[in-house]
């Protein structure tokens, strides 16, 4: 299989559990040495190359717990930016700047073992996102997430993606978060990549998603019920966008 990230794109990798995605992750993220084909990142071998790898990109495992290993969550978040050659004052800043970003500056001074889920998310996210990542890697950033938080999400990560240039890979087994933040979709099925494509055109593949144990939208599954039906309808993520058509062919048909 082929997976290629250009600079600046949002990639998910959308598989059902158990079908490989944080084995996935970190390969990229150096944890694991591939055992047939190769991995680069920034044209660099992120195993081999780790360290030199891991100053230019944000991790956020898939249980932050267990990436949170700071006495406080603000010496937790400076923690990556030891590597920088930094000034004191700088990394104060950027801690700071971070943590108010994600909304939780009152948090610095916590012991990260008594925060919520949510919250220790968001602080390792802050640690990812505080050295300034060229790339970001998010292992299930939304599961787990209510829809508020997953909208709020979604608006930082494309804020990060428009305003700083970041790459994202981030992995689910939702399809909504990958169809409100994707340019490009990998449905993973086997260890081989079952369909690719702009989430839009990924989500029409029903079939390719049914063999990888996911399922279309019911939206895109409805439109694609109707066509066989002999009623055409273009697919969209807007159910207003849906019903408008079908509005239409039916107002044209009286
Ligand atoms: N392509 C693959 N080759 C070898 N082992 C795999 C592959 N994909 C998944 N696995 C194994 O399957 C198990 C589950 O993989 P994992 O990456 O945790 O899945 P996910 O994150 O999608 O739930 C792990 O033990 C992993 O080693
Ligand atoms: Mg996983």
């Amino acid at each position: 299989m082929e997976l290629v990230v250009r600079a600046g794109e949002i990639a998910a990798i959308l598989a059902a559990n158990g079908a490989g995605k944080t084995t996935l992750l970190q390969h990229v993220t150096g944890m694991l040495r591939p055992v047939e084909g190769s991995v680069r990142v920034f044209g660099l071998d992120p195993y081999r190359d780790f360290e030199k790898v891991r100053t230019r990109l944000g991790v956020v495992m898939q249980n932050p717990a267990e990436q949170i290993i700071g006495p406080t969550v603000g010496e937790d978040v400076a923690f990556g930016l030891g590597h920088l050659g930094l000034s004191r004052e700088e990394q104060e800043k950027r801690v700071q700047g971070t943590l108010e970003q994600l909304g939780i500056g009152h948090l610095r001074g916590k012991v990260p073992h008594y925060l919520s889920g949510g919250e220790m998310k968001k602080v390792a996210l802050a640690g990812a996102l505080v050295i300034e990542p060229e790339l970001l890697v998010l292992d299930e950033p939304f599961a787990e997430l209510d829809v508020s938080a997953v909208a709020e999400l979604v608006a930082l990560l494309r804020r990060q993606s428009r305003e700083k240039g970041s790459s994202i890979i981030f992995t689910s087994h939702q399809l909504e978060p990958v169809a409100l933040l994707a340019d490009t979709v990998y449905v993973l099925n086997g260890g081989q990549v079952a369909a690719k494509g702009r989430p839009l055109e990924v989500f029409q593949q029903g079939e390719a998603l049914e063999k990888s144990r996911l399922r279309a939208p019911d939206l895109f599954r409805l439109v694609d019920m109707l066509g066989q039906g002999g009623l055409e309808v273009r697919p969209d993520f807007d159910p207003e966008k849906v019903a408008a058509q079908i509005i239409a062919a039916f107002a044209g048909g009286r």
